[in-house]
């Protein structure tokens, strides 16, 4: 079975990328993570946890914090280019950033792949796999929404989580699982049932 690249950015919402981690081992997916150094710092401010940087270390920290043993965790070190997610020879079904920042947004458009997490997706979009990209900013400007349609236009696919107020959420879990969900609907994988539109009753 193939892998996915779960990159987290230093955006707000880090609940969205913790809840995407634990689906997928839940689904027995294997994945390969990473958080930007920006990440490490939202996780702080958002969550008051710090996430170890030692590759080993963050994947017994997932483990222990989702008390989920299902599935495949590698983790990976920012700016540790050698890694295996940054060659196109690495077989991946695709790669999902959320949070995906405005910076990590601008690095990508501009193919400026200095650290992982911009390599690893400028050789998703080279090797023509699906990159999805779930950009939090508010208000955008001119230059975060011109470097989201040069990523569209590259082939990337920008899934903003915003919530579904059709599916009438009754919780902020219920809310969070939608968006979640709907991140991953490019690779088939069924990872919950969820409220889906079908048809005005
Ligand atoms: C608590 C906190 C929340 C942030 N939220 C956002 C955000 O929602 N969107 C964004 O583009 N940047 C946000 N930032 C700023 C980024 O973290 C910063 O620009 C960082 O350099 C991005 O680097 P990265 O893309 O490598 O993670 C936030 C920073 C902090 C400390």
């Amino acid at each position: 079975m193939s892998r996915l690249v779960i990159a987290i950015t230093g955006a707000s919402a880090q609940i969205l990328a913790e809840r995407s981690i634990d689906l997928l081992l839940q689904a027995n997916q294997k994945i390969d993570v990473i958080l930007s150094k920006g990440s490490y710092q939202v996780w702080q401010s958002e969550n008051g946890v710090t996430v170890p940087v030692d590759e080993k270390k963050q994947e017994i920290f997932w483990r222990e914090r989702l008390n989920n043993n299902n599935g495949e965790i590698r983790c990976h070190k920012w700016n540790n280019n050698a890694a295996s997610i940054a060659s196109g020879s690495y077989d991946t079904l695709g790669m999902v950033i959320v949070p995906c920042s405005m910076g990590t947004i601008g690095k990508i458009a501009s193919g400026c792949s200095i650290d992982l997490i911009e390599r690893s997706a400028d050789v998703h979009l080279k090797e023509g796999r699906p990159l999805i990209i779930s950009p939090r900013e508010s208000p955008f400007n001119l230059i975060h929404l011109n470097n989201m349609t040069t990523l569209c236009k590259a082939g990337a696919k920008i899934i903003p989580c915003i919530p579904s107020w059709y599916a009438k959420p009754q919780t902020l879990d219920e809310m969070i699982d939608f968006m979640v969900v709907r991140l991953f609907d490019t690779f088939d994988l069924n990872l919950k049932e969820i409220n889906r539109w079908t048809g005005q009753k």
